[in-house]
């Protein structure tokens, strides 16, 4: 083989020649955008501090579940399309910069600006004023226009955009290529900027106002948290008068179109729609009256299927078993899922509680299902995770609120 036909190697990307910094890239809301990015063609910054997160997606492995995201990130390696930095002086001094850091409520469950602006404070000296800067967490409104004040009071002329992340966990490549993108920007030059980035990626762009995306992201986790709510005060209505909701649920639904999407009951937990429903109630001073009830309805189901619990069986001499401890089906995170509410609540009532989960990683006391139903008197499904379908339960009764299994002894 002469020279010339030697087949040329892709550049390796590097912090000084990415296209685009994602900062925060090893998260959940991240590692799907980086791909997805680098499957358009671009090379990828991925900025983190999580230096586990970024060594695992070096090695060409995902640090959780992401589902569809495995051949990207082959891929994205062998076309050398990714660099990984932790320092904020590695930012590439080129190109868009992306935040998609957490974005918490406090202990006294307000939102959290210092986080976005400690963010922005350590990496700012080595961005070019001429860089688009991306918020794409969920903010409290008004943020990205604060943002956009605080670089000018500093002499900064970045520009600035909002372009919140609305993926379901777990499904962000299939879904950042088929959902509409909010865009905004604090200048028209930043909102071009920023559709002309996404574009690449996404099928369909909507231009707002910054603060009107910050509301739209907010309305849509808290209207989602609202339809589980008011599903789970109907099965608790159902249950107090005796009756089975499941029974009455799919009498509403049956092709009756405007009831399609009433969801089933069950835990609605997770790290984004109770937080984003507490930023709407900050915002609201209090007096958000339907996303107060539906944390009070979501978060106390849990309570409730335990007082029933207490009130059918002597506890005491019960070892219960829970299925699942993820926040929701099919994903390994646990993070504010009500599994755990219930293991600390159950604690103080059962002789033992056991706990399994398939995909979860990060919990040394989970035991396998077959133990835990071994040893379990009672079991909770917490998550209805497919494989608890097929699941052979010895038996044992299984309370299931979601109306999940169909071969179980169920106490619904
Ligand atoms: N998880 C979701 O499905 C989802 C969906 C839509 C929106 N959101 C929003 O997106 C944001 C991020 O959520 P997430 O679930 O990806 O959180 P995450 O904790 O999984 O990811 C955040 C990442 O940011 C990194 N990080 C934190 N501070 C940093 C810093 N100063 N510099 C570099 N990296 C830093 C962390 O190490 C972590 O890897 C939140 O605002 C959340 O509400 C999340």
């Amino acid at each position: 083989m002469s020279v010339a036909e030697v087949p040329s190697r892709p550049a390796r990307a590097s912090a000084h020649t990415a296209d685009v910094t994602v900062v925060g890239g090893a998260g959940h809301v991240g590692v799907p955008l980086v791909l997805s990015f680098a499957a358009s063609g671009l090379k990828v910054n991925v900025n983190d501090i999580n230096h586990e997160h970024l060594a695992t997606l070096k090695a060409g492995r995902l640090p959780f579940i992401e589902h569809g995201a495995q051949a990207l990130l082959t891929q994205a390696l062998a076309d050398k399309r990714l660099v990984f930095t932790s320092k904020p002086s590695e930012i590439s001094p080129k190109g868009p910069v992306i935040v998609t850091i957490g974005t918490p409520v406090d202990e006294f469950l307000n939102p959290e600006r210092r986080v976005i602006q400690n963010c922005i404070d350590g990496f700012l000296p080595h961005l070019r004023d001429d860089q688009l800067l991306v918020l794409r967490s969920t903010l409290y409104p008004g943020t990205s226009d604060w943002v956009d004040a605080h670089l000018r009071q500093h002499g900064r002329k970045l520009k600035v955009a909002f372009c919140p992340e609305r993926i379901a966990q777990g499904f962000g490549i299939d879904e950042l290529r088929k959902m509409p993108q909010i865009i905004s920007g604090t200048t028209p030059e930043a909102e071009e900027e920023a559709a002309k980035l996404f574009r690449a990626i996404v099928p369909e762009i909507v231009v707002v106002k910054p603060v009107e995306a910050e509301f739209a992201k907010l309305f849509n986790n808290a209207y989602r948290y609202i339809e589980f709510a008011i599903t789970n005060q109907f099965y608790l209505i159902a249950k107090s008068a005796g009756l089975d909701y499941h029974q009455i649920l799919r009498a509403m639904k049956h092709n009756y179109p405007r009831a399609q999407n009433i969801p089933t009951p069950g835990f609605a937990a997770g790290p984004c729609l109770v937080k984003d429903t507490m930023q709407l109630l900050a915002f609201a001073r209090n007096e958000f009256g339907l996303g107060n009830a539906a944390i009070l309805v979501n978060e106390g189901l849990a309570l409730h299927v335990i007082s029933d619990l207490r009130r059918s069986y002597d506890l005491t001499n019960m070892t219960v078993g829970l299925l699942g401890m993820a926040f929701k089906a099919e994903i390994d995170d646990v993070r504010a899922s009500l599994s755990y509410k219930f293991k600390k609540t159950l604690a103080s009532y059962a002789r033992a509680v056991l706990t399994t989960d398939p995909f979860v990683t990060t919990d040394p006391e989970l035991l396998p299902l077959d133990d835990v139903v071994a040893r379990s008197d009672l079991l909770i499904l917490c998550t209805p995770h497919r494989c608890y379908k097929s699941a052979d339960f010895a038996g044992k009764p299984v309370v299931d609120v979601w109306g999940f299994l169909e071969n179980a002894s169920v106490i619904s």
